[in-house]
């Protein structure tokens, strides 16, 4: 998985070094975006099924492709963190995710510019490159965290109810950030550099590695009704066990 990531890495490394000059010409770089993303997509997707041939395969841009193996399936964003990308902002991840009869067992969160390979196996913790093992915060107290979010844009839906949770949050807490890509904000949780992050209408290729990388690192993800997170529910809360109960309390007093 590492591997895979790493290749589409590489040319969306190499892509995004010509964001700047499309930046400045008149027809700007969005189709040539969503062109590298696709091909991002294209190589993980030969990659993962070069080494294990059959596996099922949800893609971001392709969508559910079924193996014959029903049984495992991965879980893909070639680029998550795309309005970074195409804004020439540095901050953006491959995201791969293998889930097996339902359950993630390894996650693969990988920023193509830092080379920061955050990554996980059920059971076995959460690294970040060969050494590190990642631990979430251990910041307990509300006034001292550092909070990650996700602000809804043009065509999403839940604009208000998003700023009444910044309302409720806001003023409780150290700092609130939005950098744009979901897949390293739970990665971010999972290293103890985010005490916790929220975001509604996320897709299962946002969250699925992330998912393995806060629970391995000691963390707790739920839905913003305090139950187990499931793909498909509306919204994701992660942070440590002791801040969580309290962000999810303030989260809730938003209505
Ligand atoms: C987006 C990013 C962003 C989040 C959006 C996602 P994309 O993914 O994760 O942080 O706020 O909801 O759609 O489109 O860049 O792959
Ligand atoms: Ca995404
Ligand atoms: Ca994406």
């Amino acid at each position: 998985m590492i591997d895979a990531a790493r290749k589409a890495a590489k040319g969306l490394a190499r892509d995004f070094g010509e964001i700047g000059e499309l930046q400045v010409s008149k027809k700007g770089p969005a189709d040539f975006v969503s062109a590298a993303d696709i091909k991002a997509e294209q190589v993980l997707f030969e990659a993962l099924e070069k080494a294990r041939p059959g596996y099922s395969f949800l893609g971001e841009e392709r969508g559910l492709i079924e193996g014959t193996d029903k049984s495992h399936r991965w879980i893909v964003d070639p680029l998550d963190g795309t309005t970074n990308f195409l804004h020439a902002i540095p901050h953006f991840a491959v995201n791969i995710a293998l889930e097996r009869e339902g359950t993630i067992v390894a996650a693969v969160t990988y920023n193509p510019i830092t080379h920061d390979t955050y990554w996980a196996e059920k059971g076995k913790g959460a690294f970040l490159g060969n050494e590190k093992r990642l631990r979430v915060a251990a910041r307990t107290k509300m006034d001292e965290a550092l909070l990650g979010t996700g602000v809804p844009f043009i065509g999403k839906p839940g604009h208000g109810q998003f700023l009444k949770e910044l309302h409720q949050i806001t003023q409780r807490v150290s700092g609130v950030r939005r950098f744009g890509a979901a897949a390293l904000d739970l990665a971010w949780v999972a290293a103890g550099r985010l005490d916790a992050f929220w975001e509604r209408g996320l897709q299962p290729w946002d969250t699925a590695a992330g998912l393995l990388l806060i629970t391995e690192s000691g963390g707790k993800v739920t839905n913003l009704d305090g139950g187990d997170y499931q793909f498909g529910d509306e919204g994701i809360l992660a942070a440590n066990l002791e801040l969580h109960p309290l962000v999810l309390e303030k989260l809730q007093a938003a209505g």
